[in-house]
């Protein structure tokens, strides 16, 4: 429903009803097509829905893009496959020359990161063989408005603040971007043609300390946690990164001030969180 709103949807979008496991029906809807971004993907730590689909479908799309002779293929990766890294130092700027160790993802049971990170590279190695344009994206995570009407893992992330769920944030930092930022990446990508290799796709990087900071502000009438889980251990500081390359193709990132304030709003907006009345103190200075 939602795709059908989008402007211009009835004159250009075709629909085609795709699974990653069946080749014959991603063969179908790439036939005839100029370019392909692949980011369809499960989203979850279990073994079984993950890797499989993660893998076996993007080799499954690189095939078919193949066979229909597409100028280029973009694939959304993640960061999932960038930072995995135990041995990664402190002051190392995270670029597209990180890679997630996947003996680590394994051990860790972190079973997203490591579908993500064996997808891209069997994504590489199957465009390669196969002599396929391949560019790839690699978001982290992604805020911003909803288009659809269900709520993804990364705005659970955010929602889990201001509902009551999560009673502490933990001690723990996680890079963001906006939705219309890594949609634009993966435009500008497709349609530069000196564009290759990886794009770290990212605008900020917070501790879960700032996040629900920001929140609160924005945002006085819900019960954001103010405690850490974790009150032993120093805090951990964020990561430097490099987001150099996708500013070099033209994209301005939105601050993650603003991405955090139109998540919660959009939230709101399509009636998955509630607004409480304003508080009693708003009410009388009004009056
Ligand atoms: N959100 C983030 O923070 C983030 C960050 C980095 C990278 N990414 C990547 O961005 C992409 C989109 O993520 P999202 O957050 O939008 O996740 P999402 O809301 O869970 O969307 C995933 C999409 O993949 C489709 N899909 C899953 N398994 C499939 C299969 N076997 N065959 C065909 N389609 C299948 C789903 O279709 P159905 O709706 O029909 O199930 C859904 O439309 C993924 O590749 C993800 O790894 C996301």
């Amino acid at each position: 429903g939602h795709l059908r709103e989008l402007d211009g949807a009835s004159e250009r979008l075709t629909l085609y009803k795709g699974d990653l496991m069946d080749y014959e029906s991603l063969r179908e809807a790439i036939m005839g097509c100029d370019g392909v971004v692949h980011t369809a993907s499960p989203v979850t730590d279990d073994p079984e829905q993950m890797v499989e689909p993660a893998v076996i479908g993007t080799k499954n799309v690189i095939v078919a893009a193949a066979e229909a002779k597409v100028r280029r293929v973009v694939f959304t990766s993640s960061i999932g496959a960038v930072t995995m890294d135990p041995n990664r130092g402190p002051d190392v700027v995270v670029d597209e020359s990180c890679w997630s160790d996947l003996e680590f993802c394994k051990s860790t049971k972190n079973w997203y990161c490591y579908g993500k990170a064996v997808a891209e590279k069997a994504a590489c190695a199957e465009a390669k063989e196969r002599g396929v344009d391949l560019v790839v994206i690699n978001p982290v995570l992604v805020l911003g408005p909803l288009l659809q009407s269900t709520i993804n893992a990364s705005i659970i992330h955010i929602l889990k603040y201001l509902t009551g769920s999560a009673k502490t944030y933990a001690n723990s930092v996680q890079a963001y971007v906006h939705v219309k930022d890594v949609a634009l990446a993966h435009v500008l990508v497709l349609e530069t043609p000196s564009a290759s290799g990886r794009y770290l796709c990212a605008e900020s990087v917070l501790h879960r300390g700032d996040v629900v900071e920001i929140l609160a502000k924005f945002f006085p009438e819900y019960n954001v946690p103010t405690k850490c889980s974790d009150e032993v251990n120093p805090r951990v500081k964020p990561y430097k990164f490099s987001n150099q390359k996708l500013k070099d193709l033209g994209l301005e990132f939105t601050p993650v001030k603003q991405c955090l304030y139109e998540t919660v709003k959009s939230l709101q907006e399509k009636g998955h969180l509630p607004v409480p009345p304003p508080p009693e103190d708003s009410v009388r200075i009004q009056g």
